[in-house]
């Protein structure tokens, strides 16, 4: 394992230090908008994450910063060099695919220095950067392997290692982990960012997996149908999501739409209240699972019944989905296999309301 440089862990990208720039990026195929009027900027040196469900314009927007797909208006920079018509040898960006693509005929060391010999590399500093990216990936004695030969996270690593070779100045990820089993895809994870964070290359990444995406991320992007819902820290986005979009997409949550009342206090639809200070009017609150707890007898605000309509036991806590007042809510908490609930149970619980987030239905543009 590389070591992890700390100053390199307390990273914070300067916000007027964009690598890439998207303004107002939208691509159609016929009357279909893939991507729609999209504005994103990658700081330099953060690993920025596209995150959103299958077919909201992820792969789309990944293709027009490398260049394999033309914007229909709008433009891309990259360090401040208009990019939008440019091919893709002249963008400076190095991209690993979902399937990695490695060519099959060539060699390891083959795959990784054929980027070097198109740009006419001389012979000896070729071998060097062949070397000292197998020694980044910690693959060195498999310079000669063919990529049949290798396992899936393998291939996967000398992907990384071929669109590093150049140096590029964006490294472009789309689903790299896709193809590998639940437990590689953890170790992946974390192999990559410590790859991405010891050269430090300015990352796009593209996921449909939130948790992944909240493992990596400086930043992470949430799409939804071909527009950018929230951009924000991994911590703003599951804490402050701006729309019940995002507040779905990341995390389990209980949506409940109701109205906030001249008192601050919430009351849902079905006549669920929460007391507190939210403004005015017609919104959507968020409901975590952690915002949901058992009464204890020391337990402030009020406490509700709630009737157990589903209960999943995870080993270390069980989720439950609750009937409290004609609302459903899901919380998770720490059961004895033994004192595991069932279906139709009463369970007595309160709300922590004080960093629930109350979305006003104003902002919420879907
Ligand atoms: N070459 C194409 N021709 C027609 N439609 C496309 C093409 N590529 C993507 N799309 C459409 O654009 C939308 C976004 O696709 P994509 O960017 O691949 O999404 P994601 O990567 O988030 O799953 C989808 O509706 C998809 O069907
Ligand atoms: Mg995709």
């Amino acid at each position: 394992m590389l070591a992890l440089s700390k100053e390199r862990d307390n990273f914070v990208p300067e916000a007027d230090d964009l690598v890439v720039e998207l303004r107002s990026v939208s691509k159609y195929y016929g009357e279909v908008a893939a991507v729609s009027n999209t504005s994103i900027g990658v700081r330099r040196g953060e690993l920025l994450c596209l995150l959103g469900p299958s077919g909201c314009g992820k792969t789309t927007t990944l293709r027009m910063v490398a260049g394999f797909v033309e914007p229909t208006s709008g433009s891309i920079t990259i360090n401040g060099v208009d990019m939008t018509r440019q091919p893709p040898y002249r963008r400076d960006t190095g991209m690993v695919f979902q399937s990695y693509a490695l060519f099959p005929h060539m060699t390891v060391a083959q795959n990784i220095e054929f980027g070097l010999e198109n740009l006419k590399w001389p012979r000896d500093e070729r071998k060097a950067r062949v070397e000292e990216m197998l020694r980044l990936v910690e693959l060195p004695h498999l310079a000669d392997r063919l990529p049949a030969q290798l396992s899936g996270g393998q291939q996967q690593r000398i992907a990384l290692a071929r669109a590093l070779a150049m140096r590029p100045a964006v490294l472009l990820l789309d689903e790299p982990f896709s193809n590998l089993d639940a437990q590689l895809r953890l170790r992946m994870r974390e192999e990559l960012r410590e790859v991405v964070r010891s050269v430090n290359v300015t990352t796009l990444f593209v996921t449909h997996d939130q948790e992944e995406a909240l493992a990596m991320s400086d930043r992470i992007v949430v799409m939804n149908a071909g527009q950018v819902e929230q951009i924000g820290t991994p911590g703003e986005i599951y804490e402050s999501p701006e729309t019940p979009f995002v507040a779905k997409f990341i995390g389990w949550c209980s949506l409940l739409k109701g109205t906030v009342g001249p008192d601050g206090s919430f009351t849902s639809a079905a006549g669920l209240r929460l007391d507190g200070n939210w403004s005015a009017g017609s919104a959507t609150a968020v409901i975590r699972p952690e915002h949901v707890r058992l009464s204890t007898d020391d337990a402030s605000g009020p406490s509700y019944q709630g009737r157990v309509l589903q209960a999943h036991y995870y080993g270390g806590a069980t989720r439950i989905v609750l009937d409290l007042n004609g609302e459903q809510l899901t919380m998770q908490e720490r059961f004895p296999f033994w004192r595991h609930p069932k279906t139709g149970d009463l369970l007595s619980v309160t709300i922590s309301t004080d960093d629930l987030r109350v979305i006003p239905a104003e902002e919420d543009r879907r």
